[in-house]
């Protein structure tokens, strides 16, 4: 039990600490170091049930306040993602498989050839990819939200996580933590998955700076850790039976520190793990912990939803 030790569905972490899915996480080479990193644990590349190119290049683009993204889901396949998680040491740390289906059929057969390999990898479901063209996020779609819940509780009956897209608006904070909450096996949340379908112009060549949806894609860094902060505290109030995950606009460790505060148990890491590499875990633990010393904080579990409101 050190200062920073974290608990996810009674796992112990030796930190909040890992990548966000999509960022370090696509091949083997990539996610043995996030392996060696200082993060707590890892998670993979979202899977598809047959290996994916993803979309044009350039599909990502960085700019000072964050990046915007259209990859497509560019992966291995998912039997890639569970032969590694087949092989991990899961003494060294826990590992999370990230799965996004293409459907609801894809989805319940990935999660059943999961379910039989009888692992200690953690699922995160993602009902928010925003960019297969012609394909809408589920999280947005309520009811299609709540049929993909019923049918993977009944194929995965285990514990399973959800990556969750980003909500603007009270109503819908409230219609989506109520559907999470009739599912038991859903004991974690993550928020939240990239703003959806946004637009970097650049202002000197006049252009859009990603290639595919005409420039459309996901936002990360700064440019989403208000919305970041708020969707973490509005499903930890509303979720009270699930853990949270924080991700979004994370690149300090007082920035993890807020997610804490907002009630996360572990916190991701895209954008700045994308420009800065695995060495950015070691620099985020050690700005964290420097933090909770001065503010005399003897754990992250003191911390967890201690937000103050006025
Ligand atoms: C991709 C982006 C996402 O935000 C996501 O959740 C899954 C996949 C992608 O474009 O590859």
């Amino acid at each position: 039990m050190s200062l920073l030790s974290a608990s996810l569905l009674g796992i112990d972490f030796a930190n909040p600490l890992l990548n966000a899915s999509g960022v370090w996480c696509r091949d083997k080479a990539e996610l043995d170091a996030l392996n060696a990193s200082a993060a707590g644990s890892f998670i993979t590349k979202s899977c598809t049930l047959v290996p994916r190119a993803g979309n044009p290049e350039p599909r990502y683009y960085a700019t000072p306040l964050g990046s915007i993204n259209s990859m497509g889901l560019p992966n291995e396949g998912y039997p890639y993602y569970l032969d590694y998680a087949r092989h991990h040491d899961y003494r060294a740390k826990p590992l999370f498989m990230s799965v996004a289906g293409l459907s609801l059929a894809d989805n319940l057969a990935m999660l059943a050839a999961i379910r039989a390999a009888d692992l200690p990898a953690i699922v995160e479901l993602n009902l928010s990819c925003p960019n297969v063209p012609g394909k809408p996020q589920i999280a947005y779609d309520f009811a299609a939200m709540t049929e993909m819940l019923e049918a993977v509780s009944l194929e995965y009956a285990r514990p399973f996580g959800v990556k969750m897209p980003p909500y603007f608006d009270i109503a819908h904070f409230d219609e989506a933590a109520a559907i999470l909450n009739r599912f038991p096996h859903v004991t974690f949340v993550t928020c939240i998955n990239s703003i959806g379908n946004a637009l970097i112009i650049d202002p000197e060549t006049e252009s859009v700076v990603i290639k595919p949806k005409e420039g459309f894609g996901g936002i990360g860094g700064d440019y989403v850790l208000p919305t970041a902060l708020a969707n973490v505290n509005a499903f930890y109030r509303r979720c009270p039976g699930k853990q949270i995950i924080g991700c979004g606009g994370v690149s300090t460790g007082e920035h993890v520190f807020m997610h804490l505060l907002a009630g996360a148990s572990l916190v991701q890491v895209g954008s700045a793990l994308y420009e800065e590499g695995p060495a950015i875990f070691a620099r985020l633990n050690a700005e964290l912990s420097a933090l909770l010393e001065r503010k005399g904080y003897a754990s992250i579990e003191s911390v967890r939803g201690k937000l103050r409101t006025l």
